[in-house]
């Protein structure tokens, strides 16, 4: 199977996995206050991110990797949707443009439609320097993503076995490349021990990618004929992870909170457990699906709005005092955490 048709498996597992389901984001509760002191027309959802400025802190997460023109189509419709709502926006991993520069196209479409955005290139950490400068510069990248799948590639059965030295990798990136680098997970989440080691180079930003959302150890368990089912269950959910990266980075990280992510609600969820911004894959890539650009723009500008009413709601007119908001945590993810010894 080719990488573009592996993607385009992927898009479609992606989409048919797609429902309303419960994640440990319903684990999470604000506290109601009934004098919240504040009107709509306060509310400022502008962030920073490492030595990024967002004016939303949402980011349409990377999912268009592969090549092929349903990827071109894919990203300049969501490239339009993160221009006319302001959301920050990754490509999927540029690793096709490497194989077969004609693929570059379908990567730079996305600074084509959206000129002045805030754009992450996606790489896997077995890049080298060379690619990632490379990345960047074909679509004049503010940033890069650089994922880390191990249990994605263990479960594909041409996947890679060997996952030496990706720590040494990313710290050399991160200490010479000319724009940030964020480190992300694609939903086996990001534990305390992996961020505090990430937080010994000069990695800026890490975004979570907890699991309640896409599942890729699912997804690639369909293409086995003897599937390893125990990963489907495997990692970090969405909250915990937020909780326990948020710690590690000690404000010298800044955190995504991402995987599950449903709405506003989460995103609000996210930030107030501690994180700075929320990114969002599967949900954006249906919306997207069923409605084009203008799906995508209405599924961002739908989160933006329930974001800003929760906001007012617990009285917080910016996103650092959405940090401070009173919170109930039950479930499992209060277990989780207690097990982990996480206030
Ligand atoms: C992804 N994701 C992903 N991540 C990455 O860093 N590079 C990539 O190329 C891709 N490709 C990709 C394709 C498809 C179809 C999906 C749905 C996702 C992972 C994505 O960015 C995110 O981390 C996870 O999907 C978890 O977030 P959600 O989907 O639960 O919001």
């Amino acid at each position: 199977m080719s990488r573009a048709e592996r993607k385009k498996d992927h898009i479609n597992y992606a989409l048919s996995a797609e429902t309303e389901k419960k994640n440990s984001f319903d684990d999470v509760r604000f506290v109601h206050n009934s004098l919240p002191g504040t009107s709509v027309s306060q509310i400022d959802q502008s962030v920073s991110i490492g030595e990024l400025y967002l004016s939303s802190p949402i980011i349409i997460n990377a999912m268009t990797g592969g090549g092929g023109k349903e990827t071109e189509r894919m990203n300049e419709c969501l490239a339009a949707a993160a221009r006319d709502t302001g959301a920050a926006m990754a490509v999927g991993s540029q690793m096709a443009a490497f194989k077969d520069p004609a693929e570059e196209r379908t990567y730079n479409i996305v600074r084509k439609v959206n000129k002045d955005g805030v754009i992450f290139a996606n790489l896997g950490s077995e890049l080298t320097l060379e690619q990632a400068k490379q990345a960047v510069d074909m679509i004049d990248a503010n940033a890069l993503q650089i994922h880390l799948n191990v249990i994605q590639e263990l479960v594909m059965p041409e996947g890679d076995r060997d996952f030496k030295g990706a720590l040494e990798t990313i710290s050399e990136i991160a200490a010479s490349l000319h724009v940030p680098v964020i480190i992300k997970e694609v939903g086996f989440g990001l534990s305390y021990e992996t961020v505090a080691q990430l937080k010994q180079t000069d990695v800026q930003v890490v975004d979570t990618g907890g699991n309640g959302g896409t599942n890729f150890a699912a997804i690639e368990n369909k293409r086995r004929d003897e599937p390893f089912d125990f990963f489907n269950k495997w990692g970090l959910a969405a909250v915990p992870s937020i909780v326990e990266s948020v710690h590690a980075a000690s404000r010298s990280i800044s955190v995504i909170g991402s995987g599950g992510v449903r709405n506003g609600y989460d995103i609000a969820k996210a930030i107030a457990l501690g994180a700075d911004a929320a990114g969002i894959a599967g949900k954006v890539l249906a919306a997207a699906d069923q409605g084009g650009k203008e799906g995508a723009k209405r599924f961002i500008t739908k989160c933006q709005e329930e974001l800003k009413m929760v906001m007012t709601a617990v009285g917080a007119e910016r996103i650092m005092d959405l940090k401070y908001a009173p919170l109930v945590l039950t479930g499992e993810s209060k277990h989780w955490l207690e097990e982990r010894g996480f206030p």
